[in-house]
Formats: C-alpha cells, sequence, structure tokens
C-alpha cells in the first residue's frame, strides 16, 4: 500500500498546493457541471477530498478510496461528506447511483491492466443516473515525457521511470508507483455509447479533460 500515513501526510505538500493551474482547470470545469445540479456526486479514487473542499453545492458528496489514510485526512476536510473505503480494481459501482461521477488526477491509472481500466470506466458510465454527468481527468502517455521535463515534477521528486506499451511506472517520496493509461479513443468509444454530449480537451499541462453529459 503506498498511500500509507506518511505518504499521505506528504501527498498535499507534493500534489495538491504546487499545481495551481491543473487544478483551476478543475474547478472551473466543475463549477460548470455543478450548477443547478442536484443529488448525489461520486468522486472515485478521492484522496483527500480537495475537490469537495474547494467546491460549493448543494449535492451530496461521497468520495470513495482504498486508503484509510487518504480517507481519514478527506473527512477531516471535509466533515458533512460521506467517505467509503473501497478497492474500485475489486468493486465496480452500482448502477444508476450517482448524478455526477468524478476522477481526478489520472487516478484510474492505478488499476492493474486496460480490461480493469476499461471496465470500471464503463461501471462509472451506467452508474451516472439519466441526464447526469461524468467528469474524468485523463494522464495520457504521451504526456508523460512533458511531466518528466517540468517544474512541477522537479518540485515534486518525481520521475517516470519506465514506459511500455500502455504501461508506466514513476518513483517519488512514497516509492514505485505502477501505472497503465489506454488511450484517449478506449475511453472516447466507452462514452460515445452512454452520453449524449462528450467533450475533451487537453489543458497544454499534461492533463486531457473528458467531460460527459446527458446520460441517456
Ligand atoms: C494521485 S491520488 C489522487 C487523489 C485525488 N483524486 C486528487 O485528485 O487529489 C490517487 C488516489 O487513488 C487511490 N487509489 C489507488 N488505487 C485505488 C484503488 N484500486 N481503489 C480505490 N482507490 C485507489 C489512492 O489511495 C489515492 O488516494
Amino acid at each position: 500500500m503506498l498511500y500509507t500515513d506518511h505518504y499521505a501526510y506528504c501527498f498535499e505538500h507534493l500534489y495538491t498546493r504546487p499545481w495551481a493551474a491543473k487544478h483551476q482547470v478543475n474547478l472551473s470545469t466543475l463549477e460548470r457541471l455543478l450548477h443547478c445540479r442536484s443529488g448525489v456526486w461520486l468522486d472515485t479514487f478521492c484522496g483527500q477530498g480537495w475537490h469537495f473542499a474547494n467546491t460549493g453545492s448543494h449535492m451530496q458528496k461521497v468520495g470513495i478510496d482504498r486508503s484509510s489514510a487518504q480517507l481519514a485526512i478527506a473527512q477531516k476536510n471535509n466533515p458533512n461528506c460521506f467517505f467509503i473505503k473501497a478497492d474500485l480494481g475489486k468493486s465496480l459501482l452500482k448502477n444508476s447511483c450517482a448524478d455526477l461521477i468524478t476522477n481526478f488526477w489520472g487516478s484510474y491509472c492505478y488499476l492493474a491492466d486496460v480490461e480493469s481500466v476499461i471496465n470500471f470506466f464503463s461501471s462509472a458510465c451506467t452508474a451516472v443516473k439519466s441526464d447526469g454527468a461524468l467528469y474524468w481527468e485523463l494522464l495520457q502517455i504521451e504526456d508523460l515525457q512533458t511531466f518528466n521535463s517540468s517544474r512541477f515534477a522537479e518540485e515534486a521528486g518525481a520521475r517516470v521511470q519506465e514506459i511500455s506499451g500502455f504501461h508506466w511506472t514513476y518513483t517519488d517520496a512514497g516509492g514505485r508507483h505502477e501505472m497503465i493509461s489506454p488511450s484517449l479513443d478506449f475511453f472516447l468509444e466507452v462514452a460515445s455509447i452512454y452520453f449524449a454530449k462528450v467533450n475533451h480537451w487537453h489543458d497544454q499541462h499534461f492533463m486531457t479533460h473528458l467531460v460527459c453529459e446527458h446520460r441517456y
């Protein structure tokens, strides 16, 4: 388990505070998606619940993560939100359980293989209620070298070490992270089955933002 108490303590300093530009894209996109939306917002691989803590909304906010250390901080930061401890590589989401489902920082990349990522993404699509929305922040293989040469990566002491097909690894204060990034086309193909409106754009840093609206 990489996300121990010690690493969770470091996480905010390494990955939340320094990259204001990335987080600002998340917040402005969320502001639009949250506007006039009610019901349940489910944030998968929610970490410390930063996105909940930094958005105002009447939605019921529910976060899922497998790290007790991350969830303890999330609950402290968001006393009115509900958090569930679960390994999303093993348990899929229930059909039609949320009005908005999110996944930030390319966190889905922690899943074991392409099949697990696509299964999880498909279950997230089916978990969105009719007319609901989904926001996925993708980290693509082609952006990893840019990440490596960035000031941000240098400050975080993070380094992508190996890239092989869709698999890659990086190291930082937490140790070695085994990751997988299937291409954008996989996500677009699945999303187009479930949503009337599918939009994506690159933020000119490292992330691709996929926003799907109007679930059939
Ligand atoms: C890079 S952090 C991102 C946290 C948060 N989404 C954010 O943007 O700040 C990745 C998170 O994914 C969680 N995680 C990794 N594998 C997981 C799994 N199989 N099931 C649930 N959570 C997982 C980790 O515990 C960690 O909190």
